[in-house]
């Protein structure tokens, strides 16, 4: 490992079938005033909702709701939220529901008691907040983003066009998660191969950066990449396959929770790719980053053939001693748009409504945005077009 890093996380993780049995006792660290906050009905549908209620009334707490959070929360939907969680001053803020809930949970937290515009300080100047932080509690009803675990809070507003995350500290994180596999089983078949790629590229990201070639993070990484690829493969066949949503579940949560990333450079210039794709499409996250990748790994194979080779040799099994190390590096890219294929991920930006002549803009927007090796705005618009 190389350089210094500092590693912390205060999420409480409740894993399994049983998990929400956990929650009557969470809910004793906490005041009386409760806010719920969840999405479009999902979790009425699955009985999630009916059972969260009474657990929470049988603690004898005050249940106020907070419904209809968007995919791509956006700033008005926290503008109406704040509204609200300034007059309730919630004890915890309870999110059940996907990573855009959970998400959303944060931005509102961070802001309640901040008298400055929450898009300007935490979307614009990227300051950290300095008011009274509500904690948060949350239940996850489907696997990808790693937001139960992390305190990355992803807000779009509309009216600018802009898809920006914040990655808040430590406080702000989840203080408990309850992850129950059998609650995503009922997440629609494209939400779920979106899910599963967005875990996948969250690693991708990680790994595909640094001169350190010998590193635990790597080798974590690979591990997870590999387990990922494989119980993909089991859900696409069979969604209802407890062992494989299971084990997506969990790599996705580890995917994302900063563990993987210590010692590490990173990169994040699919991820930035895929937010102004996202921030003009409003595209599920997920499929905005399957459709940019094939061609940016493509592009990025010539700064890291090594690296290339052994993500070939451990995620996908190419192993022919009669390969060279850039052949093997290649063949990993033909294996690994076969699977982008198997799993059902979409491969182009046309299909999510980006234009030819939407590209420079994007390309202007996320040139120089972190970036393992800050492809110049010409490669850049290359990578783009190649992925039309
Ligand atoms: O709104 P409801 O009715 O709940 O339906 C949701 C939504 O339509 C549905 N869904 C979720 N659980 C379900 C279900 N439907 C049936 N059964 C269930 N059990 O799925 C749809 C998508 O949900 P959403 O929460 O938007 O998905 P996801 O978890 O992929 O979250 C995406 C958001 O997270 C951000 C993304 O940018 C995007 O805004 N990200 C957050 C990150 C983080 N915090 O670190 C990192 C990621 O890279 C990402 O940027
Ligand atoms: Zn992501």
């Amino acid at each position: 490992m190389q350089g210094n890093f500092f590693f912390y996380n205060p999420t409480k993780i409740y894993f399994g079938p049983d998990s929400l049995n956990a929650l009557n006792a969470e809910l004793s660290n906490y005041g009386q005033r409760i806010l719920l906050v969840y999405g479009g009905g999902s979790i009425k549908k699955i009985g999630l909702y009916d059972e969260v209620i009474k657990i929470l009334s049988n603690a004898n707490k005050s249940i106020f709701e907070l419904p209809g959070v968007m995919p791509n929360p956006t700033l008005n939907k926290l503008y109406e939220g704040l509204e609200l969680a300034r007059k309730i001053q919630p004890d915890l803020i309870l999110a059940v529901g996907g990573g855009s809930v959970i998400d959303y949970a944060k931005a509102l937290s961070a802001s309640i008691y901040e008298k400055d515009d929450p898009w300007q300080k935490f979307y614009v100047r990227y300051e950290e907040p300095n008011t009274k932080i509500t904690p948060i509690g949350a239940i996850l009803t489907m696997s990808g983003t790693g937001s139960e675990m992390n305190g990355g809070a992803v807000i779009t507003n509309e009216e600018t066009k802009e898809k920006h995350g914040h990655v808040f500290g430590a406080e702000l994180y989840p203080r408990f998660a309850i992850l129950n596999p059998l609650y995503t089983m009922s997440v629609p078949f494209y939400q779920m191969v979106a899910g599963i790629y967005d875990a996948f590229n969250h690693l991708l990201e990680q790994y595909f950066s640094g001169e350190d070639n010998n590193n635990v993070s790597d080798d974590i990484t690979l591990g997870l990449l590999r387990s990922i690829k494989n119980n993909g493969l089991l859900a696409v066949k069979n969604p209802q396959d407890y062992i494989a949503r299971s084990n997506i579940m969990w790599a996705s949560t580890l995917a994302l929770n900063t563990l993987v990333g210590k010692g590490k450079k990173q990169d994040w210039l699919v991820h930035a790719l895929g937010h102004a794709i996202s921030a003009r499409t409003n595209a599920t996250h997920g499929m905005t980053l399957s459709a940019i990748s094939l061609p940016y790994y493509r592009h990025l194979l010539k700064y890291d053939v090594h690296r290339f080779a052994n993500f070939a040799k451990y995620v996908f099994d190419i192993d022919d001693s009669n390969y060279s190390e850039k052949e093997r590096a290649l063949a990993g890219l033909v294996a690994f748009k076969e699977w982008l294929v198997d799993m059902h991920l979409v491969t182009s930006i046309s299909a999510l409504g980006i234009k030819d002549d939407m590209i420079d803009e994007i390309a202007r927007e996320c040139g120089g945005k972190n970036g393992y090796c800050q492809f110049s705005a010409d490669e850049l618009k290359e990578i783009l077009r190649e992925a039309l």
